[in-house]
């Protein structure tokens, strides 16, 4: 069942320009799924202000630092997003592991980061074209999600999402088939019961990203397991994503 919807705004929109984006997206937002908006740093504070109290309007970060406090310029903590109203923040998305080199046991120490702070974690997974072409797609989704959680007690699971997204598909305009998410999204929630339990593995939220736009994500709405979509390029239309959310 889809009930979850994320967009990823990536390096896009202004402060002013998401103050521009809210006032059409909320108004016309019916809350028929969990939304959540994984803005830009400098969007966060507009974004607390037009969010707070909107119903299944939620906001996100694209990134956290693992550490408290101190010495990292640049960087942004667990506690301070959880102060700027941040309910979600992403890890391990791959444009991230790729461009600034963030690897399991990084990833691992953001997401205790933010499970410290009080936050929620969407984990991005997902293989390459070079591991999908030698059939290695499955082991490469182990390998990153055991890294990812590794350490973690089984509750702290009810705080994570797990997001199955294919690098080759991220903003390529290709997908993988219906079926082939749902057999992904499959062997996430084995992997899941074989750390965790059969309990877990039902319950941990699984969404798919890559590509989803207004014309094919009718394709993907009946996925197996499916709770939802990770929504880049496409969302940064407020329109396109209301479309979007409307043919879910
Ligand atoms: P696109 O929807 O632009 O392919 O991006 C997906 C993504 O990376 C979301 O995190």
């Amino acid at each position: 069942m889809i009930s979850i919807v994320i967009a990823n705004l990536k390096m896009n929109l202004t402060p002013s320009e998401t103050k521009d984006y809210l006032m059409t997206l909320l108004p016309r937002f019916d809350g028929k799924v969990d939304l959540t908006l994984c803005l830009p740093y400098t969007s966060l504070a507009v974004g607390k202000f037009l969010c707070e109290g909107k119903k299944a309007v939620r906001l996100g970060s694209q990134n956290i630092n693992d550490e408290e406090e101190g010495r990292s310029t640049g960087e942004i903590s667990g506690r301070m997003l959880k102060d700027a109203g941040v309910d979600y923040t992403i890890v391990g998305h791959s444009e991230r592991r790729k461009r600034f080199k963030e690897d399991g046991k990084c990833i691992n120490r953001k997401i205790k980061s933010a499970l410290k702070n009080g936050l929620g974690i969407i984990l991005c997974v997902g293989e390459s074209l070079a591991e999908r072409n030698t059939l290695k797609t499955f082991v490469s989704l182990k390998e990153q999600i055991e890294e990812a959680l590794k350490g973690l007690y089984e509750n702290e699971l009810e705080r994570i999402i797990i997001a199955y997204e294919p690098i080759w598909a991220i903003g390529s305009g290709k997908t993988p088939t219906a079926k082939e998410i749902s057999q992904a999204v499959k062997e996430i929630r084995r992997i899941i019961k074989d750390d965790f339990s059969q309990s877990a593995s039902e319950k941990i939220n699984v969404v798919y990203g890559g590509s989803i736009d207004s014309k094919n994500i009718k394709q993907f709405t009946n996925c197996k397991n499916l709770n939802g979509f990770l929504i880049g390029g496409a969302s940064i239309d407020p329109n396109n994503l209301l479309k979007i959310i409307s043919l879910i």
